[in-house]
This record gives structure tokens, sequence and C-alpha cells, in this order.
């Protein structure tokens, strides 16, 4: 593994140099991959294993979007996509990707394939760490382990057919065989990451609750809304207010970030703004400080989890989950984006 200074702070990171992917189908040459679930992840992980030359079949509850999602996309039904009960007996590795709420359902299902030597995957800590509540807890005799590529199936998918790896973490929780670190590290590898950061079931849960529900998703739709609505009432038009809150922002800043940080994103406005920054933005840390230690919180205390499984179980949790996102997108903000990006060459 290579050791890398992340601001003074050593880490181990497997790379494709030393783990190549001839290195990765040598070792799962013998393993019958089953990928559960065809949702988001499944299908980015499921396709990226099977152009890498792995022996990878997909379990999917058939009469359902995804199983014809699977069917588009090359998997053949009695070959390579099956029910998820038949897909879990044939399968040596079972990729456990169904939605977290659902893994809970099947999970006495899963179990009694788990025989000795196979071993159980996940892309997230949360069924194990929140073992209390979902259930799940693996018999001894299999290998556990994770690996959870930081991003969308659909980005991992994405990257891949442009010949660039999404970075991933990966993790082992059990190691029956002796085996687990180089199956999971050849998995990691044969789903399409291009580095494998190790951390630990616990770690990786509690870090993917709070990003998703801070910087990632939740606060920044937060502070999107608070300042649109500020310039809003100040009589700034719905259009001036989107612009200077989003459009410029993934249009035109984030990917300087993304290329080379913040202070070259910076340097790249101009004084004016770059003095405003620089004055303003250690007051938004110390204003949102103390949710964010909330939210740290209740990820550690197991609230959020609680919260998701709950919400999740329920039969009609889709619908519900409809209903807010058609009350976001049917805000004013969002209703002027998407006038604003009509106005895009390639939507023209
Ligand atoms: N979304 C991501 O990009 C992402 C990123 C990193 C890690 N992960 C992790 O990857 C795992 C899979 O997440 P995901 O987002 O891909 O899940 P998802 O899109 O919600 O996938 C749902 C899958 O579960 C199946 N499913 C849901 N409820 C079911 C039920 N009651 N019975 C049988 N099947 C059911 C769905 O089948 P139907 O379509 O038939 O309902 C579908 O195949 C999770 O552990 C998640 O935390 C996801």
């Amino acid at each position: 593994m290579a050791k890398l200074n992340f601001g003074g702070v050593e880490e181990h990171v497997v790379t494709r140099e030393e783990f190549p992917l001839q290195k990765a189908q040598e070792v799962l040459k013998d393993e019958v991959v089953a990928v559960i679930g065809y949702g988001v992840q499944g299908p980015g992980q499921a396709l990226n294993q099977k152009d890498n030359g792995i022996n990878v079949i997909v379990g999917q509850r058939k009469n359902s979007k995804s199983w014809d999602k699977a069917v588009a996309d090359g998997f053949v039904p009695g070959e390579t996509l099956f029910e998820i009960e038949e897909a879990l007996q044939k399968g040596t590795i079972i990729c456990y990707l169904l939605s977290d709420a659902a893994q809970i359902e099947y999970w006495s299902k899963v179990k009694q394939h788990l025989t000795p030597g196979k071993a159980l995957y996940f892309s997230h800590g949360f069924g194990i760490t929140f073992n209390e509540r979902t259930g799940i807890v693996p018999p001894a005799e299999v290998d556990v382990f994770l690996v959870a590529p930081k991003g969308s199936g659909t980005s991992l998918r994405r990257m891949f057919l442009q010949n660039r790896g999404l970075n991933s973490s990966f993790a082992v929780y059990q190691d029956a065989t002796g085996k687990a670190r180089e199956r999971v590290t050849a998995l990691g590898i044969a789903i399409g990451s291009g580095y494998l950061f190790e951390t630990d079931f616990k770690k990786e849960v509690f870090s993917d609750l709070a990003g998703e529900r801070g910087t990632l998703m939740g606060a920044v739709q937060g502070i999107f809304a608070a300042q649109y609505d500020v310039l809003r009432k100040n009589g700034h038009s719905p259009s001036e207010a989107f612009n200077e809150t989003v459009e410029e922002l993934t249009q035109s800043l984030m990917p300087l970030v993304a290329e080379n940080g913040m202070d070259w994103m910076y340097a790249n406005c101009s004084t004016t703004a770059q003095r405003g920054a620089l004055d303003w933005w250690k007051r938004f840390r110390d204003a949102t400080s103390p949710l964010f230690e909330e939210l740290y919180e209740s990820v550690a205390k197991g609230d959020e989890a609680q919260r998701s499984i709950e919400s999740n179980s329920k039969p009609d949790y889709r619908e519900k989950l409809e209903v807010e996102l058609t009350e976001l997108r049917e805000s004013e903000m969002w209703r002027a984006g998407k006038t604003v990006r009509s106005l895009r060459p390639e939507n023209n």
C-alpha cells in the first residue's frame, strides 16, 4: 500500500498500480460475485465488474423496473440475472446492495445462504454498525467487508467509462478465510475504484451519515435557501438570486475547487470577491459549527440510523419521499433554477 501524507497525517492507500486489474481478476477467478439489488449502486458495480472480466450475476426481485433495467443493461434472466434467493444461493461473494432498509427485511434469507467460506460485502457500514437495530449479525465462518464508493453509483459507472476511478473506502470487519483483505481489495479494484482508502465500518457510516446530512446535501441546500431568501426579500429577481446562489457556484466555481482547491478558486476571482470571502468564511464556520456538533452526536447516538430505518421501512416510503422532493422542486429557488438551466445551449 502506498503511504501518503495528508496534511501531516500519514495514511495507507491502495492504488491501481500496486493492485492492478489483472491481480483482481486472479484473486476473483473462482468466485461468483452476486450483486443483490439493482438500484443505484447495483448497476454501477455490476456493470463495471462485468466489463472488468469478473464472473458477476445479479439478484433482483422480478416485476420491477430495476429487473427491466438489468435486462436492458445486458444481464440475461436465468444466466446472469436471478431472483434474489437464487442469486444468494449461487454467489460465493454476496454484494448486499439492497437499500439499507430492505437489507433488514431480507437478512434472514441472506443469512441462510452464508455458508462457510463465502463473503458478505456491503457498500455502507450501516447494517453492521447499527446491528442492535438492524439485526444483521453475520455467521462467524464468512468474511465480512465493505467497499463504499464515495459517490453515486451513476458516477461510478460514468467515471469508469471515462477510464477514471471514483475514490472508495474499504474495511474488513471479519476475516474468516484469511483472504478477506485480498478479496475486498480485488473487489474494490474490480468495481472501478481509483484509490482505496482504509477505514472501519463504524467510521465509514458515521462520516457518511454526517457528510450527507451536512455539507454534501443537507447543509448545502440549507445555506442556498437562506441566501436566496435574503436576496429575494431585498428585492433581487429570482434569476439574479439563483445565479448568485447556485448557478455560478456549480458551473464556474466548484469545478475550480475540484481542480485545485479553494485557494485556487479564490485566486481566480476578483480581489473584491477574495477580500469578502476571506473575511466571511470563518464567521460561517463558527455559526454552523454547533449544528455540525449536534449532527455528529445524533449520528453517534444512532438517532439518525433509527430515523432512517423507521421512515424507509414503511410501505409508502417512496411516495412520502416523492412528496418532499416535489416540495423542493417546486420551491421558487429551484423553479428559477429550472428556467436558468433551460437556457443552456444543450437544452435548446
Ligand atoms: N446510492 C448510492 O449511490 C450509494 C453510494 C454509496 C453507498 N451506497 C450504499 O449501497 C447500498 C445500496 O444503495 P442504493 O442507493 O443502490 O439502493 P437503492 O437504489 O435504494 O436500491 C434499492 C434496491 O433494493 C431493492 N429493494 C428495495 N426495497 C426492497 C424490498 N422491500 N424488497 C426487495 N428489494 C427491495 C430495489 O429493488 P426495486 O427497484 O425492485 O425496489 C433495488 O434493487 C446501500 O447500502 C447504500 O447505503 C449507495
